[in-house]
């Protein structure tokens, strides 16, 4: 008979004096409530050590989330260490950031990406991903994380207006429509799914073509660590070893074309200013055979690592260098005693990326129209806004459009017509001589 382990407490002691799964799994019983079951005896060898492999077939997905989310239960102040994430201690801080360092370049995230921070628990990575713009969808098998992570989100100044949604992953999958994201990232989250071959299928179905997953998780032998040993035993979370020819040769079953390392090192060497510069002046050979040796090893402690969905990304107007315009006004009439401009304008997509709908989003197309005075000074702090379109434009394609714009009293003025992909650039910036409109003065 499993051991009945209903409190938090060890319920078992092993051989070597560890205490056996203190926070049991969870199974519904006849009134429908989670009872919390242990069933470390299917996975623990004779000498005391857990096979992840059997640790993971032992429960069910719901068991495993369920173990999340009492592990996130026993938080009791998030900001204590959770929220504080990579902040929490010296040590700590400077492994993330390194792991951070070598996974960014990898992603090749731009402003306005949509991207997945699949394991995201208390949403550390994800608030760091919309304050980088990007769109992010936390998602965790834990519900009490997410609800962490949410609450940390509503308490800050900008990012409680909406650039981070979080989603329960369930049993059946990522929640998220085909092909609808650009990158997904797994920051130490990768190693505790139950099911890699899975989530490598379903990472590839919410990728858009040319889309990127990118991960850091732990490098060789993580499941018979000391650590990963005492949270599986403790906890029965899964600390699953993620092997690179395993991860390499499933990706590319499941369709992804190319799967690239990042080689960096977590800690710097750190050496005499001297010996810098001997060695960065001399140029000798057998010391940077050295350096090189010492840089591999310490890269193959941390697999970070990203797989390629094939396909061209289509660029649109998140992305400066893909803009380009012609705008010519075809069309204009002003009434002086209402002091209102008609215009009608033929506005051409020159450059290489679609032109985003109209509206406040990062990349959106508007038009922006300027009114300064004879000599340049401006009128009114910012540009008044009017939307270019509300559907996606393509490159080579023209939109006609008419402006109402009223003209404030004064002498002589100069309207000018601009284009501006918001938070991205505007188009006079770039790649466009806006055409303009003199006024004369008000009677
Ligand atoms: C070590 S935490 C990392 C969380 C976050 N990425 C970070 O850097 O703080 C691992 C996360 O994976 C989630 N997780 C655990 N088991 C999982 C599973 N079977 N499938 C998907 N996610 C899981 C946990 O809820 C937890 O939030």
């Amino acid at each position: 008979m499993e051991p009945a382990c209903l409190d938090d407490k060890p319920c078992t002691i092993n051989s070597d004096g560890a205490p056996v799964l203190s926070r049991p799994i969870a199974r519904q019983g006849a009134t429908g409530e989670f009872e919390l079951i242990n069933k470390s005896l299917q996975y623990t060898e004779p000498d005391g050590t857990i096979d992840v492999k059997k640790l993971i077939a032992a429960y069910t997905f719901e068991e495993h989330a369920l173990r999340a989310d009492k592990y996130f239960e026993t938080i009791v102040d998030p900001w204590a260490y959770h929220l504080r994430k990579p902040f929490t201690t010296v040590d700590e801080c400077a492994v993330a950031l390194a792991a951070l360092s070598g996974l960014l370049p990898l992603l090749k995230l731009q402003r306005g990406h949509h991207i997945v921070d699949f394991g995201c628990g208390t949403g550390w990575l994800s608030a760091a991903m919309a304050l980088m713009q990007c769109q992010v969808t936390g998602i965790d098998i834990s519900q009490r994380a997410l609800d962490i992570a949410l609450s940390a989100v509503l308490e800050h100044p900008t990012l409680k207006e909406g650039r981070i949604d979080f989603r329960r992953l369930g049993e059946s999958g990522i929640p998220l429509e085909t092909s609808s994201v650009e990158r997904i990232v797994c920051f130490d989250s990768f190693h505790h799914v139950a099911d890699q071959h899975f989530y490598l299928q379903e990472f590839f179905r919410v990728l858009r073509p040319g889309g990127i997953v990118g991960f850091s998780e732990p490098g060789p032998g993580h499941s018979r660590s000391l650590a990963s040993q005492y949270e599986m035993r403790n906890f029965a979370v899964i600390e699953n070893d993620i092997v690179l020819e395993e991860i390499s040769s499933m990706a590319k079953a499941v369709g992804f074309e190319k799967m690239n390392m990042s080689v960096f090192a977590d800690t710097p060497m750190v050496m005499p200013v001297e010996e810098f510069l001997s060695l960065a002046n001399e140029g000798r050979q057998q010391a940077y055979e050295d350096l090189g040796s010492w840089l591999f090893k310490r890269a193959k402690g941390r697999s970070v690592f990203a797989l390629h969905k094939p396909g061209e990304e289509s660029l649109d107007s998140r992305t400066a260098s893909a803009l380009g315009a012609d705008v010519s006004i075809v069309g204009q009439s002003f009434d002086v005693a209402t002091r209102r401009l008609a215009v009608t304008l033929l506005v051409h997509n020159t450059g290489t990326g679609a032109w985003l709908p109209s509206g406040a989003n990062i990349g959106s197309m508007n038009i922006g129209v300027r009114i300064s005075t004879e000599n340049g000074s401006p009128i009114g702090r910012e540009p008044i806004r009017f939307d270019l379109a509300n559907v996606e434009t393509k490159p080579g394609r023209s939109i006609r459009t008419d402006l109402l714009v009223d003209i404030p009293p004064g002498g002589n003025l100069v309207v000018e017509f601009d284009l501006v992909a918001e938070h991205v650039a505007w188009l006079s910036q770039i790649a466009l001589r806006p055409p303009r409109i003199s006024l004369p003065a008000s009677r």
